[in-house]
């Protein structure tokens, strides 16, 4: 504002007192004054693109700083920052760029790191609050004293805030900046925070080149030793961090020292990537469209088989109705179990011919879990021809066979899909974590299990199923043991009890030597998507492999999958659609078992093969005489029973509150058990009444192709089921009106399964 229009506003004023006079009496403080943005240019530097660099141009882009790169391609030689002392090459290229830039005597720059670096606010602010600061330069300010403590005594006090330096934030003017990296002259191995911080602690310097720290973090918040001052702070636009102990909002977010991690977790909010009202902003970013592809990509597929692992057969269907073109498909399984040879000697048969080529490790080899995984990927890293490698656990549950394109379409080095453990917060990765393997705040992790929170989620540590670019695995990864798949080490284990004891408490999670972890690799981000559904884990813990079809005994540990596999796929209509049919009075037939559940229970009896030969002296039973004896076998002798009956509770028992209407069963039933019917041994029973309230009966074969003749007979009704259907039931009172009889199996085999229920 000109001397002329301030007197034309003071004049305005005047003449309308009821304004605020104050405007006139104390002129426009200088300090407001806005300084533009062009003045700011932005100086980072960066030797390679890695994912951290891109995240920050990202940030950048998005508030539209103009920023410079310096030393991109150099080779780093600045040693290993974070770790050791280091980062000398970052002062040297500073120090080069400057001299150029020295004589803009209003030119601001900010310089910053980037790999660990997100912006939070935009240029206009940061501008506001450096001149606010009313110093040359300021530098981030640290709670913790790096590299050299012995300085300590050296640094001025403050009241509050932080007093240390940190070299990873600096804002001021051109020539002053250029006045303080002049001075170096030291290597790219020497510590540029030493550097700083001995021209800082002098006084004369430090009242020389007007320098001082941003103590209360007003603009530049470094992580390390202060995540528990920060925390997200959502609006509709965009998502901030604020710091809780000065409540600022800071603008640079500085992930120095251990806090990368948690870095990682900010960035999946801020500047915008998720928030509320927008969901994911950046989810769609960079995706590969594979419609408007040539060809797809190809894809080394390791499947890893480290346990016994229920419903693998359903696993291996799953794999082939993948939506993926076959022949760009190369299989390569790891088996451990000698159990599990029968299935994938199956698998091998029907498709060793379906895939770009297929190969299976066994048992045999004695091969650790490790081994094996790095042998996979092996596979595909030493295939110049291999696009990806697709990593998945035989307990991965896909149902979503899009998986694979999915995944491929986000493009990204590494990505997973969430999968859960049904009814439970158990999910295949960790939300965020400390960087000393602690369960840390993970404000998420229900949010993203739950898919409240929808997105591409950067994430510290993963599991069971993932999808790694080919290219990533022969640049990044390409020496193997930078990869971490070796055993849970000790911190990895605590930290997951601590997360357990944490969010849940799960008696049946896995034992550490089972539980393999991806861990990103320095420098690259790890995603696990939950945009779409993509299915489940089973447990794999109390798989019992002594029986002959050890599935049929997952009902309780897994029970979608069990009820998937052995539940007829019309049961649902019974109460959607009415389904159940009523052949005679109170007589009702309704579908229930699965093909392969019939089958499966009759393998089951058959292995075991102890037949009662329908004797009347029967020593299984209370009394040791059976009036109508059948040809049988107990659910109890085959150990089934408790589980049977869980099948009654859980199956039958709608049924009967729905055709009896409101009889509830508690399902309590002493007789359960399989009957054989033939010719040759046994063919019919004599008419008879239970010893039950209700009686079902479910026939585990087909009329017709297993068998002739067959069905029953009620006679107080004249009424008969001949052409009994497989997996379907029938549903009937036990006593008194209900007096039935077997009818003769006049050829093969037929086999029911019966229970007395509420005797
Ligand atoms: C530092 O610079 C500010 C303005 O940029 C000025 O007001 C202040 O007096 C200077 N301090 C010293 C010690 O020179
Ligand atoms: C597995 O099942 C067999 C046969 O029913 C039984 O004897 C054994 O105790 C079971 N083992 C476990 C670990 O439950
Ligand atoms: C389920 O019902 C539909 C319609 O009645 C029928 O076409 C289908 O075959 C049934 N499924 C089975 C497995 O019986
Ligand atoms: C029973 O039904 C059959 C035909 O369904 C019929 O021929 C017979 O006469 C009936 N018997 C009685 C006692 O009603």
């Amino acid at each position: 504002m000109n001397m002329a229009m301030e007197r034309l506003f003071c004049f305005y004023f005047l003449f309308f007192p009821a304004m605020r006079l104050v405007n006139c009496v104390q002129p426009v403080d200088k300090a407001e004054e806005q300084i533009p943005t062009d003045k700011l240019l932005v100086l980072t530097v960066a030797t390679q693109e890695t994912d951290g660099f891109l995240r920050f141009m990202q940030s950048a882009n998005y508030f539209k700083y103009n920023v410079k790169v310096l030393g991109m391609g150099e080779e780093w030689t600045g040693g290993d920052v974070g770790r050791s002392i280091g980062g000398g090459q970052k002062v040297r290229l500073l120090k080069e760029a400057m001299e150029s830039l020295a004589d803009q005597e209003d030119l601001i720059v900010l310089s910053v790191d980037s790999y660990d670096v997100i912006f939070a606010g935009g240029p206009e602010e940061l501008l506001k609050k450096f001149k606010q600061a009313n110093h040359k330069v300021l530098f981030s300010a640290d709670g913790l004293i790096w590299p050299d403590k012995s300085l300590a005594d050296k640094y001025p006090f403050v009241r509050s805030g932080k007093r240390f330096l940190n070299s990873g934030g600096i804002i001021g003017y051109a020539l002053n900046v250029n006045k303080l990296v002049q001075q170096w002259d030291l290597d790219d191995t020497d510590d540029d925070q030493l550097f700083y911080t001995k021209i800082y602690v002098d006084p004369l310097q430090r009242e020389n080149l007007n320098m001082t720290l941003d103590h209360r973090c007003m603009i530049f918040q470094n992580l390390n030793g202060a995540v528990d001052e920060v925390l997200l702070k959502f609006g509709t636009e965009r998502v901030r961090v604020r710091n809780s102990a000065y409540d600022s909002l800071p603008i640079v977010v500085h992930g120095n020292g251990y806090t990368k991690m948690y870095l990682n977790f900010l960035g999946n909010y801020i500047p915008h990537a998720w928030n509320y009202e927008n969901g994911c902003s950046v989810c769609d970013q960079d995706m590969v469209d594979l419609s408007q592809v040539k060809e797809y990509p190809s894809i080394t597929v390791g499947v890893f088989i480290e346990q016994p692992t229920p419903f693998l057969p359903e696993f291996f269907q799953r794999l082939l109705s993948l939506d993926y073109p076959k022949d760009k498909l190369t299989v390569f399984i790891h088996n451990n179990e000698v159990y599990h040879e029968k299935h994938i000697q199956k698998f091998w048969e029907e498709n060793k011919n379906t895939f770009r080529s297929f190969k299976v490790v066994g048992p045999e080899e004695m091969l650790s879990q490790g081994e094996a995984r790095n042998m996979g990927m092996d596979t595909c890293r030493q295939d110049s021809g291999c696009d990806y490698y697709f990593s998945i656990d035989a307990d991965v549950v896909l149902t979503n066979q899009q998986t694979l394109k999915l995944l491929v379409e986000q493009n990204r080095k590494i990505i997973g899909p969430l999968v859960t453990r049904h009814g439970k917060l158990w999910s295949n990765f960790w939300g965020a974590l400390s960087m000393d393997g602690y369960y840390a705040r993970s404000e998420d992790f229900n949010d993203i299990v739950h898919g409240k929170r929808v997105g591409v989620w950067n994430i510290p540590y993963m599991a069971h199923i993932y999808l790694i670019k080919g290219e990533t695995l022969r640049k990044e990864l390409k020496e193997r043991n930078h990869f971490i798949l070796e055993k849970l080490d000790p911190d990895m284990a605590l930290c997951r009890n601590a997360r357990e004891l944490t969010i849940h408490r799960e008696k049946d999670s896995p034992s550490p030597e089972s539980f393999h972890m991806l861990r990103p690799p320095k420098g690259i981000f790890m995603y696990i998507t939950n945009r779409h559904e993509f299915g489940r884990i089973i447990s794999t813990a109390n798989y019992n492999t002594t029986h002959y079809n050890n599935d049929l005994w997952q009902i309780y540990e897994n029970p979608v999958d069990w009820k998937q596999k052995y539940i007829h796929p019309n049961y649902t209509r019974i109460f959607t659609e009415n389904l159940a049919e009523e052949p005679c009075p109170d007589v009702f037939w309704f579908p229930v078992l699965s093909v392969k559940a019939c089958d499966e229970i009759i393998e089951e009896m058959e292995n075991y093969g102890v037949w009662s030969g329908g004797k009347n002296k029967d020593k299984r039973i209370t009394g040791g005489y059976e009036t109508v004896p059948t040809d049988d076998i107990h659910m109890s002798q085959i150990g089934y029973e408790k589980e049977w009956l869980h099948f009654i509770r859980e199956f039958i028992s709608p049924v009967t509150l729905k055709v009896y209407s409101g009889y509830y069963t508690k399902a309590f039933a002493l007789l359960n058990f399989v009957v054989k019917y033939s010719p040759e041994r046994q063919a019919f029973l004599r008419p008879h009444h239970d010893t039950s309230t209700f009686t079902i009966n479910i026939a585990l074969n087909n009329k017709g192709t297993d068998f002739q003749g067959g069905g029953c007979r009620f006679h107080r009704y004249n009424c008969s089921v001949d052409s009994p259907r497989k997996g379907w039931s029938f549903m009937h009172p036990g006593r008194l009106t209900h007096l039935h009889e077997g009818l003769p199996t006049t050829k093969g085999i037929r086999y029911i399964a019966v229970s007395f229920i509420d005797p």
